[in-house]
């Protein structure tokens, strides 16, 4: 086990508080995960997987994907691969819903949008400390097809900053 995966399952309760706020934002422009295809990029150990579950969401297809074996390997997801979030393995347009948590600050490159549906939902959290770099991934996804719904904060243990982002 990786020194991170290990102590990241203490971070489980702080990451549940995050989801539970960017479901009700979800809820408020009427966007529903049942029934969807939804890809979790840079899902570590999976707790959005194990959150959406113990919600009694119930997505159509649900895909993990982390560039760590390790958190793959202990992520209950049945679909999971490892990769980049630089160079994501689907090319067409599949999923209705990505996720990135955490994760863009990480990234060597940009998120790559390709396998978003048009129409489909990128959902963009990350560390109010990070704010910088939300503010340009947003402009340059704006600018690349995308359109801002809402951009928020969340003050709980973790402040964070989420970017909700239509494709068009
Ligand atoms: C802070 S954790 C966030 C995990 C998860 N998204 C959550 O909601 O708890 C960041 C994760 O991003 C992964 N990661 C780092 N660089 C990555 C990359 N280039 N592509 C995909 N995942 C990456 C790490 O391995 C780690 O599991």
């Amino acid at each position: 086990m990786t020194f991170f995966t290990k102590i990241y399952e203490s971070w489980r309760k702080i990451q549940y508080e995050k989801y539970e706020v960017i479901l009700e934002n979800l809820g408020l422009y009427g966007l529903e995960l049942n029934n969807k295809y939804i890809f979790d990029v840079g899902s570590s150990k999976g707790f959005l997987h194990d959150f959406l579950e113990e919600r009694g969401i119930k997505p159509r297809v649900f895909v993990a994907m982390d560039v760590d074996k390790e958190a793959i390997r202990k992520n209950r997801t049945s679909l999971k691969v490892v990769g980049m979030g630089e160079a994501l393995p689907f090319k067409r347009e599949i999923f209705d819903v990505i996720f990135c948590i955490d994760v863009l600050h990480l990234l060597k490159r940009k998120i790559d949008i390709e396998p978003l549906k048009n129409g489909g939902i990128l959902i963009i959290s990350l560390p109010k400390r990070y704010e910088h770099k939300m503010n340009a991934e947003v402009e340059r996804l704006t600018n690349n097809g995308c359109k801002l719904l809402s951009l928020f904060e969340i003050n709980g243990q973790e402040e964070e900053k989420v970017a909700i982002m239509m494709r068009e």
